[in-house]
């Protein structure tokens, strides 16, 4: 896979012909130099006056793409940061392949130009040494995919990408077509039911490196355009899936460079969220959350206890160390705009304590320290809330004190499952809506309530739980699956539950439901986001910086200018 020149000392006094581009020339004296590269490799050329491509060698300048002959030869000045630092070329033949405009940025790694330039002349961006490295170090991950899944007998079958509308799920494109006038069809999300058919038809292992489509609003770990690992097998169940994937995650990350998990930590969705907020925990740190409600239904601050009364909870998270009155404000700041009612907190400095609820009694600050045994001076910090709302909050504060305290290990990989989580959710618009996909079958134990229940019985509705899993790396969900449903009464039932119709069901999934009708086998699988997989290897802040051309922040391809307006189309 490298296409570099790789010369270095070994070379000295061979004749090479090289093909690149001027990275930089040079004029000193009688004598220009300039430097050539190609993919991540740069070897230094110079011409001397009498030579006869010294005019040529004038007219170069960075970017120019240039095709030569040359001898090796040993370098006067060394430089000791690139394998090609002790030699250089004398020429013997120049063209000039092709010239260049002033690039309207520089090309080297510490580029200044900002996020907008880069992506509008991404081509330009991408010949940057960092990035040559990143298409090749992705290139090498999906090797590595490839290669595990073909040694484990899996066969790689491509799915399609135009597909038909389905009510529900994340934002789809739409696509107009114009052989059937007024219809559409949809950019897939995700193979998801595909890749079931797959198992309908007697694929035993499928894989796919897929790309998913999904209009919804970017983010630094969300494109709308986004690449899977995909898997599914029949006669699976949950422990072989997750075994599958932490075989896989080792081969990964020991290629590169991270040493091997031994044992990839499983915790059940009700405890992410009681002791971390939030179903992707990051477990780089500690700091769980403890419930003080009960330790704090007693106390001289009044405005805690009628929240208590007013059925609302406490929720308290320690971190050794302080931070300054100003950051804490901050803090509180952020999660005030994002919804929350604030935070309060104390400073415990041996029996001083400080801070908002200074004014908790003595038999408080000792119930609380005894509940969450603390045993060294640092900070307390209170959320007060309805009760999801109070985790999710102190969830954030969790993460946000973290990053102020640099609690957080950069080089760390911290990897784990969480499971058993419920089968629905209830949305923000106050519907109820499957947790994973409506695809995803109940747990055996729950099966029979779930067969039984109405739809309006919110309440144990979603209390039942499903097979599903999701892998969490650094506090970023890497991947979901879940073991499907194979019976269509089960199936038709999940559909009932999130409140489609029979008729909605029947025009939607009518085919799927008849499917299901001839001999389907137990199946189940799993999708691994992989641009959110390298970025984390890779260190990098944004999925974006391992994709070969993303899209901007907010969904725009800069360079190619797109989406157009629609009368635009011709
Ligand atoms: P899910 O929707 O959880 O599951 O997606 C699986 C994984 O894909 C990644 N991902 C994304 N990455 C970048 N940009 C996005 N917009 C984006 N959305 C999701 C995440 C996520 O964990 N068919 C099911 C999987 C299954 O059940 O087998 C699915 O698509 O890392």
């Amino acid at each position: 896979m490298d296409n570099n020149f790789k010369l270095n000392k070994n070379n000295i006094g061979n004749t090479v012909e090289l093909k690149g581009w001027v990275k930089k020339s040079r004029r000193l004296g009688e004598l220009v130099f300039f430097d050539l590269r190609k993919e991540e490799e740069v070897v230094q050329v110079v011409v001397d006056s009498k030579s006869k491509f010294y005019e040529i060698a004038k007219k170069l300048r960075s970017e120019y793409v240039v095709s030569l002959k040359g001898k090796v030869v040993k370098r006067k000045e060394k430089n000791n940061n690139i394998p090609s630092g002790e030699i250089e070329i004398i020429l013997s033949d120049l063209v000039i392949i092709n010239e260049s405009l002033q690039t309207p940025l520089i090309i080297l790694d510490e580029t200044d130009a900002l996020e907008q330039k880069r992506m509008e002349y991404r081509y330009l961006d991408l010949r940057r040494n960092l990035n040559q490295k990143m298409l090749k170090q992705r290139s090498n991950f999906n090797k590595l995919i490839r290669e595990y899944f073909y040694s484990n007998n899996f066969i790689e079958v491509e799915t399609p990408i135009i597909t038909k509308p389905t009510p529900g799920g994340a934002g789809e494109f739409k696509i107009i077509s114009e052989n059937h006038k007024g219809k559409y069809y949809s950019l897939v999300q995700s193979p998801q039911i595909y890749k079931q058919l797959l198992m309908y038809s007697g694929v035993s292992k499928y894989f796919q490196i897929a790309k998913c489509f999904r209009d919804e609003d970017s983010r630094a770990d969300r494109q709308l355009e986004f690449t899977q690992l995909d898997c599914e097998l029949s006669f699976t169940n949950q422990e072989e899936i997750i075994d599958l994937t932490n075989n896989l995650i080792n081969k990964i990350i020991k290629n590169f460079g991270y040493e091997e998990i031994n044992k990839f930590i499983k915790i059940k969705y009700i405890d992410a969220i009681n002791n971390y907020g939030t179903d992707k925990p990051d477990l780089r740190f500690g700091n769980e959350i403890y419930d003080l409600t009960n330790i704090l239904k007693e106390t001289p601050i009044k405005f805690i206890s009628d929240s208590i009364l007013n059925n609302k909870k406490v929720k308290g998270i320690f971190f050794e160390g302080n931070l300054s009155n100003s950051e804490i404000k901050k803090i509180d700041e952020t999660i005030k705009s994002q919804g929350s009612s604030g935070l309060s907190w104390i400073k415990i400095n041996n029996n001083e304590i400080s801070g908002s609820l200074k004014l908790l009694s003595n038999k408080n600050i000792d119930n609380i320290k005894s509940e969450m045994n603390i045993k060294n001076n640092g900070t307390i910090f209170f959320i007060i809330d309805e009760n999801l709302n109070s985790l999710e909050y102190a969830g954030r504060v969790r993460l946000l004190v973290a990053e102020k305290l640099n609690l957080i290990d950069e080089n760390k990989l911290s990897f784990l499952w969480v499971i058993d989580f419920p089968m629905f959710e209830k949305t923000d618009e106050g519907k109820i809506d499957s947790l994973h996909n409506p695809f995803t079958s109940v747990k055996e134990e729950h099966l029979k309530e779930f067969k039984e229940i109405l739809p309006s019985d919110e309440n144990n509705v979603l209390k039942l739980l499903s097979n599903s899993y999701d892998i969490v790396l650094n506090g970023t969900e890497i991947g979901g699956g879940s073991i499907r449903f194979s019976n269509s009464e089960n199936q038709r039932k999940s559909f009932e539950i999130i409140g489609m119709s029979k008729k909605v069901i029947d025009e939607n999934f009518g085919w799927l439901l008849e499917a299901q009708n001839y001999g389907v086998p137990t199946h189940g699988g799993i999708a691994l986001g992989l641009d959110r997989i390298l970025s984390i290897l890779l260190k990098k802040n944004s999925i974006r910086d391992v994709i070969a051309f993303p899209k901007s922040s907010n969904g725009l391809d800069d360079m190619m200018k797109a989406p157009i307006k629609l009368k635009e189309v011709k």
